[in-house]
Order: structure tokens, then C-alpha cells, then sequence
């Protein structure tokens, strides 16, 4: 299957009711990982880099590795996404590339730290949408301020400093037309999200609902969506490891999401932690290996058994054969011709 756009997938996903992962990529054990988990699953898929993975393993390398995966899948339905674009440009050029989809997070200024106003955050994204949509192409955006900082990326602090105001949610949703929206409901960004175990009111539930029941067309979209296993944590720390005492989300707590309208949810740092687990435990255990591929695969295996389970745990499992690609090209028509629009977007106020 061609790559697809992921406003196709977030829309099968909402009328099948389950959520899809997206999952972060800087690497082709990645890719590979997440490509077998989802044919294990038979589950649709979002494949989403940085900023910093772009930077890391040069765009023409990431395309064209995502691109092989595609044909290599063509049974999967995959689209590729840019997580956290700063500005138009960022966006601009991954479109220009081949991404079906990007995140404009204009909820921070460009340099990626300072909390934007909501005019500046509704201008940048409404110039992204109208450059993307003409293209055929999926536009995310972000209200609200996640907690954490990953690779410099982010303003920082708790998760609840900024959670999302539903009013501002639907004026941003009506201004914009973004396809999909990352709303902060109290989780952050990488593995320091809890210092303590959370209870079952870690997310901000009521907030989700009321943004959900009056934008019933704008998929809602879950960041730092890690759940930072103990067991992963164990492994990275029994083999020498130095990783301090630290909880995630409760997956129950991203079904419940998933239940209430959110369709994307974003898990890098999970994989984070069982790569490094695993080549911790190789490298420890038998110190005389120097063969890369004696600690890739491990940890490429590692990372497909977490991708895997989380596939089912959102409930895209089952899901890869549900439909054909639309062609980007129509897509871009629907955008035209209003098919695809997501007005009106308010249900009920
Ligand atoms: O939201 C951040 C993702 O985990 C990607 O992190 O910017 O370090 O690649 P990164
Ligand atoms: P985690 O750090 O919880 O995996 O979140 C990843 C994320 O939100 C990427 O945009
Ligand atoms: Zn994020």
C-alpha cells in the first residue's frame, strides 16, 4: 500500500472507535520493529520523527526508509508523520519530502521552549493547514502546553501547568480546520511524567470529554503517552542502569481516552527503554561481543514485543485490512470540495 494520509486513518479509527499509536523513529531497527509488530497485529500504523530524529538520520535516509517499509507492507496501512514541527518551514519541508502528515506545535514559540500566545499559535497552523490541505496532506495541531522537555523540545514542568481550555480548543479547532488536535490533559513528555504511583485521575478526563462532545469531527490526539514499565526500567538498571524511580501513564487511563474521542497516541519513550534495556543486558552479560547485530537485533526484538502490545491494548490490532489507501491526490479533493472538512465542528455547546 502507498503511504497514507492520516487523516484516512484517524477516520477509519474513529469509526471503528480504537486509537493508533504513533510511534517515534530515528533509525531503520525502529521502522523494522514497528513494521513487524504491526504485521503481527494487523494493525494500521502512524510512523512519526522529530525534529531531532530528521537531523539525526538525515531526511533522504528517514523517507526513503519509511517509504521501503511501505513496500515492503503493503499490506499495512502507514502513514508518516512529522511530530512537533516548529514552525511553517519545518512543515513545509517535510511535505516538500513526502511526510503524509506534520504536526505544527505552535503551542510553543519556534524555539521550541516558550509557551506562544493562542493568536500566534492559530496563525502559524492556519498557514500550515492551508499550504498541507491543498496538498492532500494531514495537519495536527497543539493547544495547550505538555509538560517535560525531550531532546531540548518543550516548555518543561508538570504536566498540569497548562492543560488545555476547551473553549480555546474549539475556537483554535474553527479557526484552524486542523485535521487532528493534541490536547494537554496532564501528561508530559519522557520518562519523569509521575513521581509517584498515579491514581486513576492522573488525566484530566472531564477536560478531554467536553473538548470531545463539541468537536466531534477533530480527532484528539494523546502526547506523552508512555506508560514507563517497571520491568523496563528494571532491565536498564539491573544491567547497570542509573534510571531514577519514576511512573507513567496507566494504559487503562489511554483506553479510557480512546473511549472519549482520542484516536492518536503518541509512544516514544516506552521504545526508548526497551532498546536500551536490551543492549545493556547483551553488552553486560557478554562483554567480549563487538558485533553490532548482536545487540540491534535484541533490542529491535525488544521494541517490537512493546509496539505489539500496545497495538492491542489501543485497538488497532485486527484493523490493517479494514480499507484501501485514498490517494493523497484525492484527499487533497476532499479538502476542495469540502467533503473533508471538519465544520461544523461544534455539537452541542
Ligand atoms: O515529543 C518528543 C518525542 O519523544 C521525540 O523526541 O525530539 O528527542 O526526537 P526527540
Ligand atoms: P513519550 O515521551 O511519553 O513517549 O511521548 C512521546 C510523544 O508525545 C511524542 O510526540
Ligand atoms: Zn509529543
Amino acid at each position: 500500500m502507498p503511504l497514507v494520509s492520516m487523516r484516512q486513518l484517524l477516520d477509519e479509527a474513529a469509526k471503528g472507535g480504537y486509537g493508533v499509536g504513533a510511534f517515534n523513529v530515528n533509525d531503520m531497527e525502529q521502522i523494522q520493529a514497528i513494521m513487524e509488530a504491526a504485521k503481527q497485529t494487523n494493525s494500521p500504523v502512524i510512523i512519526q520523527a522529530s525534529r531531532g530524529a530528521r537531523a539525526y538520520a538525515q531526511d533522504r535516509y528517514l523517507y526513503h526508509l519509511i517509504l521501503a517499509a511501505s513496500e515492503l507492507y503493503p499490506e499495512i496501512p502507514l502513514a508518516m508523520h512529522l511530530d512537533h514541527g516548529n514552525s511553517f518551514e519545518t512543515c513545509k519541508s517535510a511535505i516538500e519530502l513526502g511526510f503524509t502528515s506534520v504536526m505544527m506545535d505552535g503551542s510553543l514559540k519556534a524555539d521550541g521552549k516558550t509557551p506562544a500566545s493562542f493568536e500566534e499559535n492559530v496563525a502559524v497552523t492556519k498557514q500550515v493547514v492551508d499550504f498541507a490541505h491543498e496538498r492532500g496532506i494531514t495537519v495536527e495541531g497543539e493547544i495547550g502546553v505538555l509538560g517535560g522537555v525531550e531532546d531540548g523540545h518543550g516548555a518543561g514542568g508538570s504536566g498540569l501547568e497548562h492543560v488545555t481550555d476547551p473553549d480555546q480548543a474549539v475556537e483554535f479547532a474553527e479557526k484552524t480546520g486542523v485535521d487532528a488536535l493534541a490536547i494537554a490533559i496532564g501528561t508530559s513528555h519522557g520518562a519523569y511524567k509521575f513521581s509517584k504511583k498515579p491514581d486513576g485521575s492522573v488525566l484530566k478526563m472531564d477536560i478531554l470529554l467536553a473538548i470531545h462532545k463539541r468537536l466531534p469531527k477533530t480527532h484528539l490526539v494523546m502526547h506523552g503517552s508512555s506508560s514507563v514499565p517497571k520491568d523496563l526500567q528494571d532491565i536498564i538498571n539491573q544491567y547497570g542502569g542509573k534510571l531514577k524511580e519514576t511512573w507513567g501513564v496507566p494504559v487503562e487511563e489511554i483506553q479510557l481516552g480512546i473511549r472519549n474521542g482520542v484516536r492518536k497516541v503518541n509512544v516514544d519513550t516506552d521504545n526508548r527503554l526497551a532498546i536500551t534495556g536490551a543492549i545493556r543486558k547483551v553488552l553486560w552479560e557478554t562483554p567480549e561481543k563487538f558485533d553490532p547485530r548482536d545487540y540491534l537485533k535484541p533490542a529491535r526484538e525488544a521494541m517490537q514485543k512493546v509496539v505489539a502490545l500496545r497495538m492491542t491494548q489501543f485497538g488497532q490490532a485486527g484493523h490493517a485490512g479494514d480499507y484501501q489507501a485514498v490517494s493523497i491526490a484525492e484527499i487533497a479533493k476532499g479538502y476542495k470540495n469540502g467533503s473533508l472538512s471538519t465544520k461544523p465542528l461544534v455539537a452541542d455547546k
